[in-house]
């Protein structure tokens, strides 16, 4: 069976590594650079290894593409583009759309569409279905269906086969269909009773996290208020053996998934008229992380950043992946400059960002780091400053939160 995978980005990409073992994969993306390199076998994404794409080329069960015409020869077409937030910090389902014209003008008759997209309950029946239809003939009925994706690119104990999977289809055909599918190579499959609560799941999934991240980050602003350790605290409360999961402070959440999702589900709640009060706050307790961590810093340094040398050790939003979307070291970064110190950063993984490069982890008036990569050595980073202040809970003999 042809599949084709739209997008082939940490999503895309993880998929057809696993499907490309069964089907024949069109890894289709708009990238001409990213097609190219995977074509001659190179990966771009933490968790899918240059060998196992270059395995599949060889095997002929892998290729790259930009040619919408080859999505006619595939029974199944998975959609695995970026939903990320407008600049009004709305849903941005531009990326879909792009994909859903593509799909729509290219799809042959009767094939299964699968969103693996992160979007609001009635993305799949209210916008993907009728914006495929508006470019494929009307007259073929086409299947559709929802599995949102969980991976955690860079993990290592969880992975497509044993994450269970939710899924639903629009009709019980499409959801066979998709259960025939992802039976090939996820363990456990778990059939919802309709795609909205499928979506709504993946949604709530994350605002959970980032629910809890808020206020453990909260939490840690009071224990520093009242002289006790948040660490301390957290492995105290963490002992009872039920009804607690621990969380830990950090700068705040980056990554497409936490910082967004929530508010795809807030945007949706409001358009519906129900309240999204918790989100909306944790949201803004996460973003304000980065302003009070650069606050504690001053205070510590006599209230003057001016002109000082500040190293900010991370700019990953979270370790051993050069994922740099929405992380919480862009906005540390801009508290540390708008008070006027001179501010660089260390991250080998990432490399470069933003027009700059990675600086020597030495040398500083003040380190801060915001995320740890396995790689970096904690005797480097206390002797990179004076002053070295952690986020994470890791540099021992650093001062933190
Ligand atoms: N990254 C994660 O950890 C993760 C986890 C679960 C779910 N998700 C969700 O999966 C979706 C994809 O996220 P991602 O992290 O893989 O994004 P990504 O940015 O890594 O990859 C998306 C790819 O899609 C391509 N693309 C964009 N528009 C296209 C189009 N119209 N046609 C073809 N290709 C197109 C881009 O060039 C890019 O290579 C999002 O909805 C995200 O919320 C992501």
């Amino acid at each position: 069976m042809k599949i084709a995978i739209i997008g082939q980005g940490y999503v895309g990409l993880t998929i057809s590594a696993f499907a490309a073992e069964h089907f024949e994969v069109f890894g289709f993306d708009s990238n001409k650079q990213i097609v190219d390199y995977l074509n001659v076998g190179i990966s771009h994404i933490e968790g899918v290894e240059s060998s196992t794409i270059k395995k599949w080329r060889k095997k002929g069960s892998y290729r790259a593409t930009s040619k919408g015409s080859d999505i006619r020869e595939c029974e199944i077409v998975i959609i695995a583009v970026p939903t990320p937030l407008a600049s009004d910090r709305k849903p941005d389902l531009s990326y879909i759309e792009s994909a859903c014209k593509t799909i729509g003008q290219n799809i042959s008759n009767s094939a299964l569409v699968i969103n693996e997209s992160t979007s609001f309950p009635g993305t799949l029946r209210n916008f993907i279905k009728p914006t495929i239809e508006k470019y494929s003939s009307k007259s073929i009925e086409h299947l559709y269906a929802i599995s949102p994706e969980r991976v955690d690119p860079g993990r290592g104990d969880f992975n497509q086969k044993n994450t269970p999977r939710l899924y639903a289809g629009l009709t019980p055909e499409a959801s066979e269909k998709t259960r025939n599918f992802y039976s090939k190579f996820c363990d456990e499959l778990v059939e919802v009773s309709s795609p909205e609560v499928a979506e709504a799941a993946k949604l709530f999934e994350n605002t959970f996290r980032q629910v809890n991240i808020a206020l453990v980050n909260e939490f840690a602003q009071i224990a520093h208020a009242l002289g006790i350790s948040v660490y301390e605290t957290l492995e105290a409360a963490n002992t009872k053996p039920y009804g607690f999961m621990k969380f830990t402070p950090s700068a705040g959440v980056g990554g497409h998934c936490i910082p967004v999702d929530p508010t795809y589900l807030a945007a949706i709640a409001e358009e519906h008229g129900a309240p999204a009060t918790f989100i909306r706050r944790a949201n803004q307790v996460n973003l304000e992380m980065s302003e009070y961590i650069v606050r504690r810093v001053a205070e510590d340094n006599g209230g003057n950043l001016q002109g000082r040398s500040a190293l900010v050790v991370g700019v990953a939003y979270k370790p051993n992946v050069a994922d740099v979307r929405e992380t919480a070291a862009e906005l540390v970064i801009q508290h540390l400059r708008n008070l006027g110190a001179v501010v660089s950063w260390h991250d080998e993984v990432v490399g470069s960002w933003k027009g700059e490069s990675s600086a020597p982890l030495q040398g500083a008036d003040i380190t801060i780091v915001v995320t740890k990569h396995d790689s970096v050595d904690e005797k480097k980073i206390l002797a990179s400053a004076p002053y070295v202040f952690d986020t994470t809970g890791k540099v021992k003999g650093a001062k933190g939160l």
